[in-house]
């Protein structure tokens, strides 16, 4: 089947009607196909929906514009945050997904445009894996997140994000209701293997499995 035009450049690759959707946003420079290992690895025969970021900085992709490091376009934030958003709506009904709300999966760049859906578009993700994201914005009104899990994967020695950065990010989540487990990494803003364990065991004890334990943390 030809991809169909969604308003992102993007691949999907089917998966188990039982498991959640995951959509998978790359980090800076990377592209539609740089995270479906990745999503594989994480949750073996889930869907994968992968867009690439519309955004070129010097001719690499990004999901919105930033100023300088760190320092973000707010406006095309808000702008591009929804893009995604009717863009993941959009991939439900020509995928058929069945109302599903995927669950991001979010590197970099990718995770802060993932924390900017879950805090302007609340009702776009079912959960969220957060690989080394930054508080990409502080909303005018808080969502409603109640129960949705969320992961935050923060590097220890991370020299992009602080760790103050990520407990702050942690901490809006959790007002907005979201069940946030902040996990730390040793390691700085590369992902590592212990990123793929500590996702692998948060999917599996979160309520995102169909077979969810009581998680140990
Ligand atoms: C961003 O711009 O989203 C962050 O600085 C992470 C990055 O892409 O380098």
């Amino acid at each position: 089947m030809a991809t169909p035009d969604l308003g992102f450049v993007h691949r999907y690759l089917p998966g188990s009607p039982s498991l959640p959707v995951l959509l998978l946003l790359h980090g800076t420079g990377a592209d539609e196909s740089d995270l479906l290992p990745l999503g594989e690895a994480l949750l073996p025969g889930a869907a994968r929906l992968s867009p690439r970021g519309r955004v070129l900085e010097n001719g690499m992709p990004r999901f919105f514009r930033r100023l300088a490091e760190g320092v973000f376009d707010l406006d095309d934030l808000r702008r591009r945050t929804n893009e995604l958003a009717d863009f993941v709506e959009a991939a439900d009904a020509a995928y058929g997904l069945g109302g599903r709300r995927p669950v991001a999966v979010g590197f970099s760049n990718g995770a802060n445009i993932a924390a900017s859906l879950l805090l302007l578009r609340p009702g776009t993700l079912g959960g969220a894996l957060l690989v080394r994201p930054m508080v990409p914005l502080v909303p005018d009104t808080m969502p409603d997140l109640e129960g949705l899990p969320v992961q935050i994967n923060a590097g220890e020695v991370d020299p992009l994000v602080p760790p103050p950065q990520s407990e702050a990010l942690a901490t809006l989540l959790t007002e907005a209701g979201a069940s946030v487990r902040l996990k730390w990494i040793a390691g700085g803003h590369a992902l590592t293997t212990e990123d793929l364990d500590a996702g692998k065991e948060w999917f599996g004890f979160s309520s995102l499995s169909p077979h969810a334990g009581r998680p140990p943390w």
